[in-house]
């Protein structure tokens, strides 16, 4: 099947810094062929000095709309015109929609993370104990998802613990049973919680390529085979971090059901197509 582009294609696409190896153009391609609309889905690098810029752009060009992923999905924020509720409980966007001019963002990162967690991870987050590792965009929609379905508790593990503290601070208005504790990425008060805990989500970007070395937990041995262990990244397909909570027996999930399932209602409200999140999943694991 050939796409055609023409006068009346729509752009959409996605802005982030190292995007290079991101599977998004790929993703939402495969949809636009299969259900032959006049859409495409392009990749946008930008630096942050031209972000101001890249968004005046999403106007100035009439693209119809965007993915924000790594490192912009806070800063992106103050260019908006309006946030859709969830996005500005959060405090975090992953899709921009612009009608006529008018720039709204949203997070899809929650349902995408949550229908992932759900119907890949087979796991019922009521009343269970999670640690996340991670405090910046990706984790406030983790941390949102797990409050919304009435998690027990969050352990939140980050380098810079003022912006664990602020998610804690920002989330925990909404939700006033929740329980939210904050840490150093230290290894004593992890072996603690994470013993205790039944899902551990890496949402830093530690292990991401090119640096597949790195795992952003201290020492393997905190692994247990009683937890979900969860990388929100994609690529590799098995970080480090993923292959160490494997050799301790844990089940692993990787970032790509949540990808697609995050893409896919970014799209829906691109183009009011909702595709099957099991069949785009399916074909993007074969050509992946
Ligand atoms: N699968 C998906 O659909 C999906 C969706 C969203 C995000 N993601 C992935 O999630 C990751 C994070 O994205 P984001 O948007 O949340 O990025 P972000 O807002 O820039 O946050 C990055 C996080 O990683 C931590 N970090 C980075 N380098 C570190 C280091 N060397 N040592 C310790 N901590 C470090 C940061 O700690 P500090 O606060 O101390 O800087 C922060 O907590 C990325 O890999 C992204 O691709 C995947």
């Amino acid at each position: 099947m050939k796409k055609e582009i023409n006068g009346k294609t729509k752009i959409i696409g996605v802005i982030g810094k190292n995007i290079e190896n991101s599977l998004s153009p790929l993703i939402h391609n495969q949809i636009i062929l299969k259900y032959s609309l006049n859409f495409c889905y392009l990749p946008f690098q930008v630096t942050e000095t031209n972000l101001t810029k890249t968004i005046q752009g999403i106007k100035a060009l009439n693209i119809r709309g965007v993915n924000i992923t790594f490192p912009y999905k806070e800063k992106v924020i103050e260019f908006l015109d309006e946030l859709e509720e969830s996005a500005r409980r959060i405090g975090a966007v992953n899709t921009i929609v612009n009608n006529k001019g008018f720039l709204t963002g949203y997070n899809t990162d929650v349902i995408g993370f949550k229908k992932s967690l759900q119907e890949d991870g087979k796991f019922v987050i009521k009343e269970k104990k999670a640690v996340i590792l991670g405090a910046g965009g990706a984790a406030r929609a983790v941390v949102y998802a797990l409050l919304e379905e009435e998690i027990e508790e969050i352990c939140i593990f980050n380098r810079t613990l003022e912006k664990a503290k602020k998610i804690k601070q920002d989330l925990s208005s909404f939700f006033p049973k929740s329980h939210i504790s904050v840490f150093p990425l230290e290894k004593e008060d992890l072996k603690n919680k994470i013993e205790k805990s039944h899902l551990l989500v890496n949402t830093t970007s530690i292990g991401m390529a090119p640096r597949v070395d790195n795992t952003p937990l201290p020492d393997e041995k905190l692994f247990h085979p009683n937890i979900l262990v969860y990388d929100l990244i994609y690529h590799p397909a098995k970080t480090l971090f993923l292959r160490q909570a494997e050799r301790a027996e844990a089940n692993v999930i990787n970032g790509l059901p949540m990808l697609v399932y995050q893409g896919i209602e970014s799209f829906y409200l691109w183009t009011g197509l909702k595709p099957e999140g099991k069949e785009v999943l399916e074909i993007v694991r074969q050509i992946a």
